[in-house]
Order: structure tokens, then sequence, then C-alpha cells
């Protein structure tokens, strides 16, 4: 599949400037909740945060699961919420989207399905790991295709990737089984391109930022529950929602942050056995 490309321009100083929002795990009906946490409040409350922060970003980046219930009406709420930060916002699948109705409905509501962004120094690519009805992900020979030729068409700007499932473990075990699973196919796609400086990622609901090979390796809240970190089994964190930006400079270096809502207004139902 051909995917638009979508040139931008990098600020004064060289940099790209991202949000990144995920896991809104939106529903058609507004009074719908996910383990005790209403989605939407919880979406429209990152959202004001982020107004409230005067966070500065140039692209915003949702990273899959953002609903989960598969309604039109559900990517609208999504599309209606996030238009209120105005600017463009690019997003991939995750294990919870339908990805037919997704693609259509995020378009209509003038949403770009590009899933490769070039700027001065830095390219992103946005991956499809999502396998349907399943929680784990894997990427396609279609998507190893459509990485590697970006990466060998842009060698001599900095990449980040991004996608919705992990490709390196987080300690949390049950999650970890959710995993992309066919991350040796990922690794050897990208092992010879030194200019991979960072793989971005949803579905763990947490904080995370680890460091190898040169790479980093980054996930971040969820606008709505939060998966408690180096949990053996499902387990929920009291932590409240929020979410991440970044700084992607210009010599390859990225700065980054997490911001979750102030207060304790959203905590989950901790009675819960999984999701
Ligand atoms: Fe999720």
């Amino acid at each position: 599949m051909e995917f638009e490309k979508i040139i931008a321009q990098a600020n004064p100083q060289g940099d790209l400037r991202l949000l990144q929002i995920t896991d809104t795990h939106l529903f058609a009906s507004r009074g719908t909740g996910l383990l005790g946490i209403n989605t939407l409040d919880s979406f429209k409350a990152v959202l004001d945060q982020i107004q409230q922060d005067q966070a500065e970003f140039d692209w915003i980046m949702a990273t899959g699961d953002l609903s989960q219930d598969h309604s039109e009406r559900s990517y609208q709420r999504f599309a209606e919420g996030i238009a209120c930060l105005q600017r463009p916002v690019l997003w991939l699948p995750g294990n919870h989207d339908f990805n037919p109705v997704m693609w259509q409905t995020l378009e209509q509501s003038g949403i770009s399905s590009a899933k490769q962004l070039v700027s001065d120094h830095w390219q992103l690519i946005l991956l499809d790991t999502q396998v349907p009805e399943k929680p784990h992900g894997y990427l396609a020979a279609s998507q190893l295709d459509f990485l590697t030729q970006a990466l060998h068409e842009y060698p001599n700007k900095h990449a980040l990737i991004l996608m919705h499932h992990q490709c390196c473990p987080i300690g949390c075990q049950w999650l970890d089984q959710h995993n992309l699973k066919n991350s040796d196919h990922f690794y050897q796609a990208i092992q010879a391109h030194s200019q991979v400086k960072a793989i971005l990622f949803g579905h763990i609901h947490q904080n995370f930022e680890y460091q190898q090979g040169g790479i980093a390796f980054i996930a971040s809240p969820s606008t709505c529950i939060q998966f408690l970190p180096l949990s053996k089994d499902f387990a929920l964190d009291q932590q409240q929602p929020g979410y991440r930006c970044l700084t992607l400079h210009r010599n390859g270096s990225i700065s980054t942050r997490v911001k979750r809502i102030e207060g304790q207004r959203f905590l989950p139902d901790n009675q819960s056995q999984g999701y």
C-alpha cells in the first residue's frame, strides 16, 4: 500500500516538537466507562491539562486504541476532542481499534492518514502492528517493507518509529505477553540503520523510558486507566491519566517529559481482574 507522505518544517531552532496522546479507549455512548473511569471525561481532562500547561508542540501523534467499541461515533469523539489543540494529528491503530472505520471516520473529520512525516532533520514512520481480534502485535511483511523503504529513502535523517505495541520487554509479565511478537523481524529491519534514534509506543498505559544500543524506547500514560509498572499479573495504578511531549532536536537527541492531570479525579475500580 502506498501511504501519503507529509513534508513538515522544523521550527527556527531546527526542532520538531510532538505531543503524544495514546489509548483514549473512547465509546460511542457518552456515559460508558472502562474499569470505573469514564474515558471521554478523562480524555477531555487531559486535553484541558495540555491547554492549561501551554504545552508547545507542532504535531500530535495518536498511538492507537483510540476506540474501545469500534464505533464511528467513538472516532468522531476523538476528532472532536483533539480539535481544540489546533494542531495536525497523525495516528496508527492499536489492538482495540477497527482500522476500516478508524481510517474513514478520521479522514472525514479532516485528520490525515499519512504514515510518514519528513522534516528538516527527522523522519517519523508510523507502523500498523494490529492483529485483528488479538491483544498482541505483529508487523506484516508489507509494514516491514514500508519501514525498510522509508529508512533507505532518508539515510541522513534521524528516524523516530511509532507503533502501538512494545517491541522490548517492559517488566510487566502479563503485558509482555501482548507485545510485538515478531520484534526479531523489526530489529533485523532497523539494524543497519543507525539513524533510528527512538521507538515510541502506546499500549502499556504507563510511563516508560529505556535506552539500549543508542535507541530510546518510550511509552506514555493512557488518557484513561493506568497499568501498574513491574506487575506480574494484571494490576491497575492509581496514577492519573496524562500525555507526553517530545522535542526532536536537529542533532538527533530527544528531550521528553510526561505530564499527568493534577489531583486524584480519576480512580479506577481496583476490583477489576482484567480488561
Ligand atoms: Fe490500550
